[in-house]
């Protein structure tokens, strides 16, 4: 009981900041992976305008230097890229407890969402978008290192690749690796092998699915 008053106080405390700030009402919590919370939010200014935050919380039960390296890391990528079918971030901030950026709302939701009731013919649209987009990002040398269906959104026939929080810039294109990431069910073989991986092949791997 304790646990939910805390967890339903963190959200209201969350609203009220972001709402003050950007002039945004808070809408549905998307989704919630402890440090991480993502709300689907409105503009106060125009209603019609809708956006999605994600929050990194600075909580004194995690490393707060963790929180900002991850927070960091993640934007630091965004503030690169610039594709059609890779997320684009629009604005980032610090606030007291925690670090957030804003990004554009894809109402379809994600891959995962859609896959069921998906024809050949757009399977296979998609899986050049893709295509196209990891190209990109492997030109700009960077690896995503967590490519699953639940961190590609889809809007309006297009697919997106989100969820930089895991990902890499690396020097050049042939850097290897050596630290395992991503999620199990999604990760290739030699991730496992312990010995140095490429870690943009890993990306080749998800393609296959
Ligand atoms: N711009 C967006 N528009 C619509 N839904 C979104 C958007 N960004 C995120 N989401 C939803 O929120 C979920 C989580 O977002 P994201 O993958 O960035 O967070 P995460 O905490 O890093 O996730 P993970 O659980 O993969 O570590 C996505 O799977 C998607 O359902
Ligand atoms: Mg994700």
């Amino acid at each position: 009981m304790y646990h939910l008053e805390r967890k339903t106080l963190e959200l209201q405390n969350y609203k009220e900041e972001i709402c003050q700030v950007h002039h945004f009402e808070v809408g549905t919590l998307l989704h919630y992976n402890y440090p991480i919370k993502v709300f689907q939010v409105r503009s106060k200014l125009d209603l019609n305008v809708k956006k999605v935050i994600k929050a990194y919380y600075k909580d004194s039960n995690y490393d707060e230097k963790k929180i900002v390296k991850h927070f960091l890391s993640e934007v630091a990528v965004l503030a690169t890229i610039h594709h059609p079918f890779i997320m684009s971030m629009d604005f980032m901030g610090s606030f007291p407890r925690y670090l957030a950026y804003v990004m554009p709302f894809y109402e379809d939701g994600t891959l995962t969402k859609v896959l069921p009731s998906m024809h050949q013919e757009m399977s296979d649209e998609y899986f050049v978008q893709l295509c196209a987009a990891v190209n990109y990002l492997h030109y700009k040398k960077v690896a995503h290192r967590d490519f699953k269906t639940d961190n590609i959104l889809i809007t309006d026939k297009k697919v997106l690749i989100a969820d930089f929080g895991l990902s890499d810039i690396l020097p050049t294109e042939d850097t290897m690796a050596t630290k395992r990431k991503g999620t199990v069910v999604y990760m290739s073989p030699e991730q496992f092998l312990k010995r140095p991986f490429d870690p943009f092949k890993v990306s080749h791997f998800f393609l296959h699915f």
